[in-house]
């Protein structure tokens, strides 16, 4: 729907006051006092719109600056709902704490794939597809060992996750429904395999194959931790815990890894490859590091008694505490009040740890705190999940890498939503240049300047 250039010269004050009740935007350009009437639809408006406000008819037109996408819909989406305020976070409309309380996550996996619940024939064949999906090519495996002893394991997912279009070129067949289900099975089935033998290969053990018997969480578990006993017997409340966080990670909507496997997949690539797009946002300290970086936070702190100075350099911009405060929740992150309450199961199940302590200490007096409190700064999921995992003997380093496995199943739903969508193009961002203009090339020898190249490379001429 195009929009309605009201009238040619009217002046600022004509327009306030006389705007319209219908779902439309009015406004008024004051550099040409031209109104201009833009559709309004789910309390948007398109920025396409703004556009036709031009000061000179060859202007190229206005355009909204959005830096980090902090105010505008890239997409429609039916998979998640999440009010930060207010601190929902809904799958397909059912809330996160019903989804944990009764569900598995291959469960949720399938719901938010298909948009709805599985039966219990659909649930046994999703099951059976995933299990059966689970073995990686012994290439890949070989692939795997040319990686040194001490690599990012979440380097090696990438990299590996990357690798499989390579060992499934039909995959780039992306409107082809049969591709489609294969590339959805085998990410979800596989991930966890090259997640637990990046995790051996760290440890210089060998790779431990998947077990069949066993439930998704079990499974990886028992790839992780499988020593030499024929069967590997996870403790139940590990296992539940970890299914459980595997439903709190699996869907988030347009976070930074989400909004990266749309950009990438835009591009119509394989969803292999707009998947690693996923990993490697996931990647960085601010999004997936950060549970990795909670950990490293607390082992700086130490002990208990050195959480007073550290809150003093947080408040003093000198730190940051790590696994507080979100870019959508300005509430209690509703997946973090969950976690908690499978924590404790957890400690029991494992053996004393010095870093709970601190954490548990940490949060209280952040939460007593008014710098934290009049800030929404809340413990989010990444402030727990660490700990979780610090006591279950995981390293950091796989924090990230097991945050990785379920949101596999959100990213392929997103993408599966994304390649399906009408509105979908390739997605390309405009710019406000600030660089020079028409500039001359000037011949070597004329040139002045340093004789060094001093510091890092400069963003910008003279940065
Ligand atoms: N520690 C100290 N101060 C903080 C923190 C923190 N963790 N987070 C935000 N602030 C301050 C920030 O300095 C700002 O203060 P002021 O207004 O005085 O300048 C204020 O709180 C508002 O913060 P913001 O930078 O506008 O918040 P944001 O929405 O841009 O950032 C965030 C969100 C998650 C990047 C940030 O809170 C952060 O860096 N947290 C630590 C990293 C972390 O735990 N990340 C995991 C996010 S949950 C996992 C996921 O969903 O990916």
């Amino acid at each position: 729907m195009g929009t309605e250039e009201k009238t040619e010269d009217s002046a600022v004050g004509d327009v306030t006051g006389t705007a319209s009740a219908t779902d439309s935007l009015t406004v008024t350009d004051n550099r040409t006092g031209r109104t201009y009437e833009l559709p309004i639809e789910d309390d948007t408006i398109k920025a396409m719109d703004l556009r036709q406000i031009k000061v000179k008819e060859d202007d190229f037109g206005m355009m909204a600056f959005d830096p980090a996408f902090t105010n505008t819909a890239a997409c429609r989406s039916s998979i998640t709902y999440i009010d930060g305020e207010a601190g929902i976070l809904e799958h397909r409309g059912i809330p996160i704490e019903q989804l944990c309380e009764n569900s598995t996550y291959l469960e949720v996996a399938y719901l938010l794939v298909y948009g709805e619940l599985p039966t219990r024939p659909q649930l046994e064949d999703w099951t059976h597809d995933v299990t059966h999906h689970t073995y990686v090519h012994e290439d890949i495996k070989k692939f795997l060992t040319g990686f040194r002893y001490d690599a990012h394991p979440m380097g090696m997912l990438l990299a590996s996750t990357g690798a499989l279009s390579t060992f499934y070129p039909d995959a780039n067949q992306i409107n082809d429904p049969v591709e489609r289900y294969l590339a959805t099975i085998r990410l979800i089935a596989k991930i966890p395999t090259l997640a637990a033998f990046a995790y051996r290969h760290n440890m210089g053990l060998p790779y431990v194959y998947p077990d069949n018997d066993l439930s998704y969480s079990e499974n990886f578990l028992s790839m992780m931790f499988k020593m030499t006993e024929q069967k590997y017997e996870p403790d139940p409340r590990l296992a539940k815990a970890l299914d459980v966080l595997f439903i709190l990670h699996a869907d988030h909507e347009q976070n930074c890894s989400t909004s990266a496997v749309r950009g990438v997949g835009s591009s119509d690539v394989d969803p292999y490859s707009a998947v690693a797009a996923g990993i490697a946002a996931l990647y960085g300290r601010l999004h997936g590091g950060a549970n990795e970086a909670v950990l490293k936070m607390l082992r700086h702190i130490e002990k208990v008694e050195n959480i007073p100075d550290f809150l003093d350099k947080v408040k003093n911009r000198e730190e940051k505490l790590m696994g507080f405060g979100h870019r959508v929740y300005k509430n209690y992150d509703p997946r973090a009040r969950i976690i908690k309450s499978h924590a404790d199961e957890v400690f029991e199940a494992t053996e004393y740890n010095p870093l709970v302590e601190i954490a548990t200490e940490l949060e209280k007096q952040a939460l007593d705190d008014e710098f934290f409190t009049s800030r929404k700064l809340y413990p989010n999921v990444d402030f727990y999940s660490g700990i979780i995992y610090e006591a279950m003997k995981i390293p950091p380093a796989m924090f990230t890498t097991i945050f990785a496995i379920p949101r596999t199943s959100g990213w392929i739903s997103q993408w599966l939503e994304m390649t399906d969508d009408p509105d979908k193009k390739i997605s390309r961002p405009r710019q406000i240049y600030t660089g020079a203009r028409e500039a001359n090339y000037i011949p070597i020898a004329e040139r002045t300047g340093g004789d060094t190249i001093s510091g890092p490379p400069a963003t910008r001429p003279g940065a």
